[in-house]
């Protein structure tokens, strides 16, 4: 059942709230700048129900804030290095907002602007129309983004995006979880599986250089279920670098396999998550340093899981493209499934 809950109006523009909710009192708020999610609220291992996504309280601090605060991130998620990359024979400049690179969209990204919203059915539709050269990219993208909420409690979140020149494509959901729905407590202590072998090297601005890096016998390697904080402060290159995590793991795909699973020994609360995209970006909040919200939002006060495709594909031929064709259809669909955890999954 979706409905909306709450209309502002900011700037002169009209902020809405949607709330998606099932009959477990499962649900999923939802407003239009950015498509952020909210609110996420899961029953607990007691039936208490939790917020698990890190955000403002007032649907109207996410308007400017400088967070990515569980928003839809594009055209690209993640880095391009220079924030510049060549298409057809033309170079492409884009605005760079992070260390002389391009982070998450540019300047004003898909995070953070208004979308127009439609209830259609059982799911929230999100739309927007990026024009030809906006953030530096050609071609007028048209994006749809759809949420849906199942009796199975799973947020089910779809992209489409089709551009009328060839131009970058990676749209992803930049949720930030806490899974003990207490957001004073850091995630160090919580558990995570990610099914990949590999990250995408970097260099120390965080730009992947087209090398894999095996994470087998590192601190890297989350195949077998370790809590977060376990081994983030080991001596490695790149968890120096980064301050902790900040990997794009590419994933192993399998029909039906999910690409990564986290839960909270205090609420049991778990979380699968599954996504047809080949790589995700597993990120522990390093840079997180006292945003107010809900909380105070401090280091490795919440995890993001975010998945892409190959980051920084439009430097790396090595890397499986990222261009999407005049006239082709991007699509991808993410879905994140709660659940109390079972000791089978250790
Ligand atoms: C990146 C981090 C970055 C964060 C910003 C993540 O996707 O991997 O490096 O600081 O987004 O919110």
């Amino acid at each position: 059942m979706v409905k909306l809950i709450e209309e502002k109006n900011i700037k002169g523009k009209n902020l809405l709230c949607f709330e998606l909710k099932n009959k477990n009192g499962f649900s999923a708020q939802i407003i239009n700048y950015g498509g952020r999610i909210h609110k996420l609220i899961v029953p607990d291992i007691n039936g208490v129900l939790r917020d698990v996504v890190i955000g403002f309280n007032e649907i109207e601090t996410y308007v400017g804030s400088a967070s990515y605060f569980n928003a839809i991130i594009g055209r690209t998620a993640n880095r391009i290095g220079g924030a510049a990359f060549s298409l057809n024979g033309k170079k492409y400049q884009l605005y760079a907002n992070d260390n002389g690179n391009s982070l998450h969209g540019g300047k004003i990204g898909f995070d953070s602007v208004f979308w127009d919203a439609e209830i259609d059915q059982d799911a929230l539709v999100l739309r927007y129309v990026s024009a030809d050269g906006e953030e530096g990219y050609p071609g007028k993208l048209t994006t749809e983004v759809r949420y849906r909420v199942s009796e199975e409690n799973e947020l089910a979140i779809s992209y489409r995006a089709v551009s009328d020149a060839d131009t970058l494509c990676s749209l992803t959901n930049h949720a930030y979880f806490n899974l003990s729905g207490d957001f004073g407590n850091t995630i160090l202590n919580e558990c995570m599986r990610i099914r990949s072998d590999y990250i995408t090297a970097v260099d120390d601005k965080l730009i992947p250089t087209g090398a894999l890096y095996a994470v087998k016998d590192t601190p890297l390697d989350f195949n077998s279920m370790k809590t977060i904080g376990e081994e983030i402060a080991d001596d490695n290159e790149f968890l120096r670098i980064a301050g902790g995590y900040d990997f794009n793991y590419v994933l192993k795909n399998g029909e039906g396999a999910y690409a990564a699973k986290a839960f909270d020994p205090k609420t049991c609360i778990e979380m699968t998550v599954y996504t047809d995209m080949p790589c995700l970006q597993f990120y522990s909040g390093n840079f997180l340093n006292g945003t107010k919200g809900k909380a105070v939002f401090n280091k490795n006060c919440a995890f993001c899981l975010e998945t892409q495709l190959y980051p920084n594909a439009c430097n790396i031929p090595s890397f499986p493209t990222s261009v999407l064709k005049k006239g082709d259809v991007f699509t991808s669909e993410t879905r994140y499934k709660f659940s109390l955890f079972r000791s089978e999954f250790l």
